[in-house]
């Protein structure tokens, strides 16, 4: 793929971390609320199998950079790798029904939050989405960490929903503190067949008075 376009939206070292955590996750079945200009779908591609659905909804996606519709490029792209994309144009709360419609019997491998970062909106998505999820899938919240007003609150729906679930933070580096450049991200993964291992892990994470400072690299 093309290099050289400028995708504010995605920190390339915190996406590069994400890759190393969801190392030979299922990627059959991607969703993700908040799609805007495509920049998670063209950093996630290449590691997409053949034939996998790349699912977007958003009801503002399209938006012109510098005289380019990123989102229609990116759209052909996935065509392009085999993937087959779908962008809904509604919001999250809405374009539900068209998701499980395309669902059928199959689930969600890979959930990216990246819509509504209200306290209200990433908390909707999660309620909505979750029944949807394949057993030892993840869940992904972007701008746990951005220092933007409404993004604060993605911090605060995962602190107050990460137990009892598996779950990796990335914050970047401290340079970043104060710069629109910090997203940050929580990961978390569904209960499959390890799920006692995980409470057993989560059991010890809970005692410490930060949780999040011991996971974060
Ligand atoms: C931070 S941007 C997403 C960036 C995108 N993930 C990317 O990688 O380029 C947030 C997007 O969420 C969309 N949005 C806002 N409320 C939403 C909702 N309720 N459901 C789905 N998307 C929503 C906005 O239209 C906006 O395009």
């Amino acid at each position: 793929m093309e290099h050289g376009i400028s995708y504010k939206s995605q920190d390339y070292f915190e996406f590069i971390w994400e890759m190393e955590v969801l190392e030979g996750a299922k990627k059959d079945m991607v969703v993700e609320t908040g799609v805007l200009y495509g920049a998670w779908p063209y950093l996630l591609a290449p590691s997409m199998p053949k034939g996998s659905r790349y699912i977007g909804i958003d009801p503002h996606p399209y938006w012109s950079i510098a005289g380019i519709d990123r989102l229609s490029w990116v759209v052909s792209e996935l065509m392009e790798a085999e993937i087959i994309p779908l962008i809904i144009e509604e919001k999250a709360e809405d374009g539900i029904e068209t998701v499980k419609s395309v669902l059928g019997e199959r689930t969600i491998d890979i959930l990216h939050i990246d819509g509504d970062h209200t306290k209200e909106g990433a908390m909707t998505d999660w309620n909505l989405f979750k029944p949807l999820m394949t057993p030892g899938g993840f869940v992904i919240f972007h701008d746990m960490y951005a220092r933007s007003k409404e993004a604060v609150d993605v911090k605060d729906v995962v602190f107050d929903i990460y137990w009892p679930y598996r779950m990796w933070t990335f914050k970047n580096s401290e340079a970043l503190k104060n710069s629109i450049h910090q997203k940050g991200v929580a990961i978390l993964q569904m209960p499959d067949e390890r799920d006692e291992i995980v409470q057993g892990k989560e059991n010890k994470i809970k005692d410490l008075d930060d949780p999040l400072s011991l996971i974060n690299i």
